[in-house]
């Protein structure tokens, strides 16, 4: 099949690779096309422009840095005239509203567009678990995704709703980021207490299935409704991190991040919800939104 590959940066350069290796037409453009050398040497077709790169294939896979460089690639008139009737999938990370942004200008150039977040390192690609979360018109996805596989063998397919891909990407990197915070400071916990780090890296990744399968539990919770205890009361959360707390202060380390868990669960307490289940917190998080 015939695809172009827009950006080679290290993830671009891996997708363009794959595709190569699994005997694909693939033509290649990115901005400095010195990265296009290694890639031309395999195989792929030069393009001497971005819009000769759309017009040489049906399908256009971007991955750049981010929107603000896909915008100065894709808003060019050149590019706009080459991609109607084509489909871009757009695998730039970028926010439900950048999503929002570009599927509004596909669609004004009468592009079929998907929107895929890449959940994966570039070591990582192509393999037949690798995670990738699209979104977007459905068949402009089926006319792609048997193509995607070959880069990502797991795709995960959240519907017609442009910017779902990435409002998922944010929602599992929200559980990263905030997974990492803790594990950042129970490092600080165990290194101040003389506790070996390694051994503290193994546990963590040892629990890791089984608190996978707890957050899921927390989910369907959350989205029954039914908050009743089913695995674990709140009020035995409230205690313990309020020991975190206390233990952290006792041994000078900074308090930053169990001083936002104590008091969240604190807030659920106060708010008589100690006698539900742990995933009863997500009314805190409902109450409080501020503006902005
Ligand atoms: N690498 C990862 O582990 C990973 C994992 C998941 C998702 N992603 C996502 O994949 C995307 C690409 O990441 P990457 O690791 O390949 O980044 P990278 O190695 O830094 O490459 C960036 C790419 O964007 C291009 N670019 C940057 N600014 C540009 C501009 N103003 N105009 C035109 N092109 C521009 C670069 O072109 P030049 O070569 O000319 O500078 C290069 O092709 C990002 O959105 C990233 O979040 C990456």
């Amino acid at each position: 099949m015939q695809v172009s590959v827009i950006g080679l940066g290290s993830m671009g350069a891996t997708l363009a690779r794959l595709l190569l290796a699994a005997g694909h037409d693939v033509t290649v453009w990115n901005r400095s096309m010195a990265k296009a050398s290694e890639l031309v040497g395999a195989g792929a077709r030069p393009a001497g422009s971005a819009a000769e790169a759309v017009a040489a294939s049906g399908v256009t896979l971007m991955c750049v840095y981010d929107y603000a460089a896909a915008a100065a690639i894709l808003h060019d008139a050149a590019v706009e005239a080459a991609i109607r009737g084509k489909v871009l999938v757009q695998l730039t990370t970028g926010s439900p509203q950048d999503a929002l942004e570009a599927a509004e200008w596909a669609t004004r150039h009468r592009a079929g567009y998907v929107e895929g977040a890449i959940q994966a390192a570039p070591s990582q690609m192509g393999q037949a678990d690798t995670p990738l979360l699209l979104s977007g018109d459905r068949a402009a996805y089926e006319q792609v995704a048997g193509l995607l596989r070959v880069i990502a063998g797991n795709l995960v397919y959240l519907g017609p709703a442009i910017d779902a891909a990435a409002t998922m990407d944010f929602a599992t990197l929200s559980y990263v980021y905030g997974a990492y915070a803790g594990f950042m400071h129970g490092a600080r916990l165990a290194e101040v207490r003389g506790v070996d780090i390694v051994r503290y890296g193994d546990i963590v990744q040892s629990i890791a299935p089984s608190f996978g399968a707890f957050f899921r539990h927390q989910a369907g919770v959350i989205a029954s409704g039914d908050f009743r205890v089913s695995e674990s009361p709140l009020r035995i959360s409230v205690v313990a991190t309020q020991r975190i707390l206390e233990a952290s202060a006792d041994a000078g380390i900074d308090t930053r991040v169990p001083r936002l868990f104590a008091s969240l669960l604190a807030q659920a307490h106060d708010a008589g919800l100690a006698d539900s289940e742990l995933a009863a917190l997500i009314q805190v998080f409902r109450v409080s939104a501020r503006p902005g």
